[in-house]
């Protein structure tokens, strides 16, 4: 990988030894994505036997808020027979200046594996380069892979295999349309993306996905990428790694256009369901209308993060 491509998406590449862990879709090939969605299916439906995580425990880091990630891990651990361990940087060496590397080299001491959300992806390969126990990438300001696992899920649940579906995203190319576009090309669905020129997702993601043979679809026009479309999604606006204040003014004008409202769902195909990884900003990025209608399956979605991501622990922990 250049190193152009590291900075933009890159994960940490596996080292002969290295622990499991996920950090990027695009660090772990198609099969063992889709095992770990298996094995949340399988966990959804109560057929994981006994208490795999007993005597685990999980730190679980927060540099940003968070509800769904937070609580959905922390659920999911404890369902599991593990320990949650809930930390924020504000309460750790890491928010007044420990490094990543020894706060890994330290944790991997403690506990059998690390979640960690931050808006620096610097911090998080730093971290995983250092720690001996399995990192798990809770969000970065370039990417949220635990929640494109949920998205799958979902999508497959209520429309069946995902593989050669058209999905559609309508809004800012951030953390998590860049997620979707690694999802692309592991997953083998078509991804059409409508975001202003400004706001569209970085150039070498795109080129390592299209070489990587996924199907990437790019336009200015939401109702381009909508038409027939089995799936649509957005996301905020304003993003927490965003400058909050100067982001607001500008990011409002240019996406007005791509609001996920009833036109827009009416370009689509007729059963298209909609998604959203949530928190949602109401009448901005999404009308209520269409989020609350019958077509919108987002608290499917974020139930899904609890069932998907006990997939990801017990592949990053090597128990199944
Ligand atoms: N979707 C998601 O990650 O939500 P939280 O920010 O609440 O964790
Ligand atoms: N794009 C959003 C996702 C929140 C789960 C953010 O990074 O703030």
């Amino acid at each position: 990988m250049s190193a152009a491509l590291k900075r933009v998406v890159g994960g940490v590449p596996a080292k002969p030894g290295a622990p499991r862990h996920f950090m990027e879709l695009m660090d772990i090939g198609g099969a063992g994505l889709r095992h770990m969605i298996d094995l949340g299916a399988k966990a959804k439906r109560g057929e994981i036997a006994g208490k795999p995580l007993a005597g685990k425990t999980i730190a679980l880091i927060f540099e940003i808020p968070s509800t769904r990630t937070r609580v959905s891990f922390e659920v999911g651990i404890r369902q599991l027979g593990g320990d949650p361990l809930v930390l924020t940087t504000r309460d750790m060496q890491l928010g007044r200046g420990e490094s990543p590397a020894d706060t890994a080299r330290v944790l991997s001491r403690y506990v059998d594996a690390i979640m960690l959300r931050t808006m620096d992806v610097a911090k998080i390969r730093e971290l995983a380069e250092h720690s001996t126990v399995p990192v798990i990438n809770g969000l970065t300001n370039i990417s949220h892979p635990c929640q494109l696992m949920a998205d799958i899920m979902t999508f497959e649940e209520h429309r069946g295999p995902i593989a050669g579906q058209v999905v559609a995203w309508t809004g800012d190319g951030n953390n998590v349309a860049q997620s979707f576009i690694q999802a692309a090309a592991r997953f083998n669905f078509t991804l059409r993306i409508a975001t202003p020129p400004e706001l569209a997702p970085p150039r070498e993601l795109l080129a390592w996905a299209r070489a990587e043979g996924a199907r990437i679809e790019l336009t200015a026009d939401p109702h381009e990428a909508a038409r027939g479309a089995r799936c649509l999604v957005t996301d905020t606006w304003v993003s927490m790694n965003d400058d909050q204040d100067q982001a607001k003014i500008n990011r409002h004008n240019l996406l007005q256009p791509y609001q996920l409202n009833r036109a827009l769902l009416k370009s689509a195909a007729p059963d298209a369901i909609v998604m959203h990884c949530l928190p949602a900003h109401r009448g901005e990025e999404i009308t209520d209308e269409v989020m609350d209608g019958p077509q919108s399956v987002v608290f499917d979605e974020a139930e899904n993060r609890l069932h998907a991501q006990k997939g990801v622990l017990l592949w990053a922990l090597g128990l199944a």
